[in-house]
């Protein structure tokens, strides 16, 4: 089917086109949500749902019902929001296995066909919710920003548990098994990335502001972040011994987070091009994201492997935690490092362990 007969004979038809955030003033870009709803508009025959799963600030309904109106005015329809939760590299599973599924609608026959769509989840008894469509609309936003609110909160424990000398990752522990927190999204590490969490906090932020109602809570995480983020590459320095010009540095891991090809608003993307101004030449490997990483990071030379890119180098950094770098061998990246540095942002090896091996080992927010 091309997409108009697709879109002729749906009972349902979702969008799930990007927002990017819209140069200039981090808003998102709603053209291609506004684009693919002409593009319904002109093709619907018969009731037909329209559903947006694409994350969309409250109210994009109400336009998206507007543009189909406008479009093909004997149109018959219904706008839904049914925001996605699916994490990159874990989709599919995700998709299977939700927590729970949210529709946002009052039109009492969409909300039937959009049960009897996720009729083989709530087999599985996953909760669907209903809801009014804004309300929908802002759970998406609500639920990435209370998601980057948890990173960025231990990312700050993190660094009071290296002034006092406790352990985050103990702390995390003991926090998360109280059910009311939650054990999940207590990682420490270098700040989160991605194509969601920075781009939705921001335009979170910017509706908040437009309509007079600030959420300075997430305003807080986003500045704290992109300051973590920077961050790091001053506490490579550190644990260099301050200097690193004409040092070389071998990093392990680019993407914002394993399983990913994903480059977009990743750590190494402050990390790399600090440790370069500060004089430093960066080797680099990692497993999915290189060809994507050499469209944005000058002058680093790209590593057949780990043990490549540790290879005569002064320190290695690690910045994403692929499995593969769970398991490296490190008597063979010990004789192969210039000097036993090792920079580990995401907490993935054990500090007496590797002091045990003799190296100069640095986490975040251990002893
Ligand atoms: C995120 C949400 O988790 C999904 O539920 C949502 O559907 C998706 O955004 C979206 O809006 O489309 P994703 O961006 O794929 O998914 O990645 P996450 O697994 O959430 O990780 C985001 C960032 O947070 C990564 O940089 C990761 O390293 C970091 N992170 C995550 C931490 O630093 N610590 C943690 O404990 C967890």
């Amino acid at each position: 089917l091309d997409a108009k007969d697709a879109i002729r004979n749906a009972d349902a038809v979702f969008i799930a086109v990007g927002t990017p955030s819209r140069r200039g003033d981090g808003h998102a870009d709603l053209s291609y949500v506004y684009a693919a709803a002409k593009e319904i508009a002109e093709h619907m025959d018969g009731f037909t749902v329209v559903v947006t799963k694409s994350t969309v600030p409250v109210g994009t309904g109400d336009e998206v019902e507007e543009i189909i109106r406008k479009t093909n005015p004997n149109a018959k329809f219904a706008v839904v929001s049914n925001p996605e939760f699916l994490r990159e590299g874990a989709a599919i599973s995700d998709f299977k296995r939700p927590d729970r599924v949210v529709v946002g609608t009052d039109n009492e026959e969409a909300r039937e066909r959009m049960r009897e769509l996720y009729r083989p989840l709530f087999i599985n008894e996953t909760p669907i919710l209903f809801t009014e469509r804004r309300t929908s609309e802002l759970i998406k936003y609500a639920a990435n920003a209370f998601l980057a609110v948890k990173i960025t909160f231990i990312n700050e424990m993190a660094d009071l548990c290296e002034k006092v000398g406790a352990n985050v990752q103990d702390v995390s522990k003991g926090i998360g098994l109280d059910n009311r927190i939650g054990k999940k999204f207590l990682h420490a590490g270098p700040g989160y990335g991605g194509s969601c969490f920075p781009k939705d906090t921001l335009a979170l932020t910017k509706t908040a502001n437009d309509h007079g109602s600030p959420v300075r809570i997430v305003d807080t995480v986003v500045q704290v972040n992109e300051a973590r983020k920077k961050a790091m590459a001053d506490r490579v320095i550190k644990a260099m011994g301050g200097s690193v010009k004409g040092k070389t540095i071998g990093v392990l891991g680019l993407a914002f987070k394993p399983n990913t090809d994903d480059m977009r608003d990743a750590p190494s993307l402050d990390i790399i091009p600090a440790l370069q101004a500060a004089g430093a030449r960066v080797k680099a490997y990692d497993p999915e994201s290189m060809h994507e990483a050499g469209k944005i990071l000058a002058g680093v030379d790209f590593c057949d492997g780990p043990y490549h890119a540790v290879d005569g180098a002064d320190a290695m950094v690690l910045i994403t935690e692929w499995d593969q770098f769970r398991a490296l061998d490190f008597d063979r990246v010990k004789k192969l490092l210039k000097s036993p540095v090792v920079v580990d942002l995401r907490n993935v090896y054990q500090p007496s362990d590797m002091q045990r091996r003799g190296f100069n080992y640095t986490s975040v927010g251990r002893p």
